[in-house]
C-alpha cells in the first residue's frame, strides 16, 4: 500500500472532527454536478454525507457507497432513508446501470483513478454523469493564505488535484470553479485542519505543534467574533459516460 493508499483510510478515525471542520457544497456546484431530470444519483466516497446532504434536500433517490464503517455509520444516522453501503469506488456491489448520475466530492483523488472510471461507467445508464468536485480553501485571502502555508508545510507541499483521466468510457470532459464562503464557527476552524488525511497521520507530538500553531493563528488573524466566514474554491469536473 503506497502512502496515499494508506491515508485514504485515516478518516474514520475523526468523523467528529471531519463533520464539524469541513465545508458542505453549494446549491451552485450540485446544480453544475447533476445533470438534467436526474432521480437516481449515487455518492461514492460518501464519508460522513457532506455531499449526500444537499443530494437528499433536492428528493433525488440516493444510495452512497463508502468503504470506511466509521464515516459510514455517521452518515446512516444523519440521512436514514439514504441507502448506504460498505464498498469502494473500484468495487461499488450495485447493479449495473442503476443511476443517473456518479458524485464524488474530495474523494476521487484516493480512488485507483482507471478501475473506478470502468466501475463509475458500468453502474450509469448510458449518457449518465460522472461529476467531481473539490473544495480548496481560498488563499488570496491574507488569513487564509497564512492557515493554507501552514497545512502545506505539514503536508510535505501543495496538493492540486490534477485534472481526472477518465478513460474512453467517458466524454465530454468539462470544468469549473464555484467560489462561496462557508460560515462555521470559530472554533471549529481548528478541526478543519485536524481532519486532514496527512494532519491524522502526523506522530502525535507534531500534530500538536501543528495545531498549536492553528490556533496561533486564528487568535492574532482571524476576524473578530464565534462564527469566520471561510471562502472556498470548488474545483468542479463533469463528464458524460459514451
Ligand atoms: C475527504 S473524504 C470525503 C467524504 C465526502 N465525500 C465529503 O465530501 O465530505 C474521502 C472519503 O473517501 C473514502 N475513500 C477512500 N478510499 C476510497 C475508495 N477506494 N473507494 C471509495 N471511497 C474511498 C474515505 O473513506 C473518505 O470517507
Amino acid at each position: 500500500m503506497d502512502r496515499d493508499r494508506a491515508l485514504a483510510t485515516t478518516f474514520g478515525a475523526v468523523v467528529g472532527e471531519y463533520e464539524q471542520g469541513r465545508p458542505g457544497y453549494p446549491d451552485a456546484v450540485v446544480d453544475w454536478l447533476l445533470p438534467p431530470a436526474c432521480t437516481q444519483v449515487l455518492d461514492l466516497g460518501a464519508g460522513t454525507g457532506k455531499l449526500t446532504a444537499s443530494l437528499v434536500a433536492r428528493g433525488l433517490a440516493v444510495r452512497a457507497v463508502e468503504p470506511s464503517d466509521a464515516m459510514r455509520e455517521r452518515l446512516h444516522a444523519l440521512f436514514p432513508q439514504v441507502d448506504a453501503r460498505a464498498g469502494t469506488a473500484e468495487q461499488t456491489g450495485l447493479p449495473d446501470a442503476c443511476v443517473d448520475a456518479v458524485v464524488v466530492g474530495q474523494a476521487w483523488h484516493w480512488f485507483d483513478e482507471a478501475a473506478a472510471a470502468r466501475e463509475v461507467a458500468r453502474v450509469l445508464r448510458p449518457g449518465g454523469t460522472l461529476g467531481l468536485v473539490w473544495n480548496r480553501l481560498d488563499r488570496s485571502v491574507p488569513w487564509v493564505g497564512r492557515l493554507q502555508e501552514l497545512v502545506e508545510a505539514a503536508a510535505g507541499g501543495p496538493s492540486d488535484e490534477p485534472a481526472p483521466r477518465l478513460g474512453a468510457a467517458f466524454e465530454d470532459l468539462e470544468q469549473v470553479t464555484v467560489t462561496w464562503t462557508h460560515r462555521q464557527s470559530r472554533e471549529s476552524l481548528r478541526s478543519t485542519v485536524a481532519s486532514r488525511s496527512y494532519v491524522v497521520a502526523l506522530p502525535d507530538a507534531e500534530r500538536e505543534t501543528l495545531l498549536g500553531r492553528v490556533d496561533e493563528l486564528v487568535e492574532r488573524e482571524v476576524p473578530p467574533g464565534p462564527q469566520v466566514d471561510v471562502p472556498y474554491l470548488s474545483g468542479c469536473w463533469r463528464a458524460r459516460a459514451r
